[in-house]
């Protein structure tokens, strides 16, 4: 995936880096942030989300004024004949693009810093411009250099970040060298596991190409995942409304891909089957995860209904579950519940009518997006 998805070098070096090294540079993002409670609790705590998502919506229909998660999305504010005092701003907004691009800016500067979003001001379209259009058609084995449009933009979409990586790399190394960091960039917020894994990428030998692949996996999975649940959560809990759980249900679509190393037999019912070494097994666990007892319990004291994760498996399971549950939960909650108890967001027609769903890589996406109308909550 390093090679086919991410832009890693398809050479022996490469793969033999990627080898020795893998392990050791996934430990610092799990441990430093998402692995256990704790460390995702504080990586959120040190985001200031409050203070993030009372800017949620900045009220302006000009770009130059917008905050940047707000840039992707078409902003119309609508005035009153009201006097001012007597109307509170409304304004209309797509909400996935601007969930999505509001969870993506927090979670990449808890990982990277702000001046990375900040200096590259296209990352968030480029992002998702790569993770829509060009990592589908790349994992079903379409080749980079296929004479088509959408590879030919989605290439360009994943360049861009590789080269802008690279440049942050270097930037990394000069700030922990003590040397002039290029155009005095702010470094102060940049995550203890951005910096742990820059002196793992410099004890191991990889050059600056190959830590911008491995770093834009990790930006991959940081986000592809994570900002479509949120946009949906909060459009079930604006419009039905709904509780994480029903979300992880009706949307979380995680497979399990192996690699059979040995002979195994895997018995199914009646029928055995035999793997080979060097068979891939796919898991989609998906196809019996929609299924509400699949996470509410009664309660054995009060007989009530309570909702665990059960035998939802809404990110996959075995050794290789994702690791950035506990991250990907909290942003979830907590960007959440900022955004719900802070704004108020109804659907610009009047009646909620929640977009059909198409395959995401682990969550469906929205096959469009919804107009909404915000203001802020009173109290
Ligand atoms: C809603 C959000 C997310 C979903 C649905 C999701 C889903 C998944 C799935 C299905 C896998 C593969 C599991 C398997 O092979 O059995 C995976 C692996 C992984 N995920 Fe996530 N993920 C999410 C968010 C995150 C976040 C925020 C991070 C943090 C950077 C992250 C880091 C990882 C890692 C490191 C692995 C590889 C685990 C391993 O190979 O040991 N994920 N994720």
């Amino acid at each position: 995936m390093l090679v086919r998805e991410f832009g890693g070098t398809d050479s022996p070096a490469f793969k033999e880096n990627v080898d020795s090294s893998w392990t050791k540079l996934k430990a610092p993002i799990e441990k430093k942030i998402i692995l256990n409670d704790v460390a995702a609790m504080s990586a959120m705590r040190k985001a200031c989300i409050p203070e993030q998502a009372a800017l949620f919506d900045s009220f302006s229909s000009s770009t130059r004024n917008t905050r940047r998660w707000a840039q992707a999305t078409a902003i119309n504010v609508i005035t009153s004949d009201l006097p001012a005092e007597q109307t509170m701003a409304t304004v209309e907004v797509n909400l996935q693009s601007l969930t999505r691009d509001f969870g993506a800016y927090i979670a990449i500067s808890q990982l990277f810093g702000k001046d990375f979003l900040d200096r590259y001001p296209a990352l968030l379209e480029d992002f998702w411009k790569f993770d829509n259009d060009l990592f589908p058609l790349l994992v079903t084995g379409i080749p980079s250099w296929a004479p088509f449009k959408t590879i030919k933009y989605g290439m360009a979409a994943r360049t861009r970040p590789i080269h802008e990586l690279e440049a942050l790399n270097r930037r990394i190394i000069q700030y922990q060298h003590g040397q002039p960091v290029e155009f005095d960039a702010d470094m102060s917020d940049i995550s203890e596991a951005a910096l742990d894994r820059s002196k793992i990428y410099k004890r191991d030998g990889w050059s600056f190409t190959e830590r911008a692949a491995a770093d834009l996996a990790i930006l991959w999975g940081q986000n592809a995942n994570t900002q479509p649940v949120l946009f949906w959560f909060l459009a079930y809990v604006f419009s039905t409304p709904a509780c994480v759980f029903e979300t992880y249900l009706m949307v979380n679509e995680p497979t399990s891909i192996r690699l059979a190393t040995r002979f195994v037999t895997v018995s199914d019912g009646d029928l055995k089957h035999e793997l080979k070494p060097g068979m891939f097994i796919s898991v989609p666990h998906s196809l019996i995860n929609h299924d509400l007892s699949r996470f509410l319990h009664p309660d054995p004291d009060s007989g009530k209904l309570l909702a665990r994760y059960g035998k939802l498996k809404p990110w996959s399971s075995g050794v290789g579950m994702c690791k950035g549950r506990p991250w990907a939960e909290k942003e979830t909650l907590c960007l959440g519940a900022a955004i719900i108890s802070l704004w108020d967001i109804e659907p610009t027609n009047g009646t909620w009518k929640l977009p059909a769903m198409m395959p995401g890589t682990a969550v469906k996406k929205p096959v469009e997006d919804i107009p909404v109308l915000i203001k802020r909550r009173t109290w």
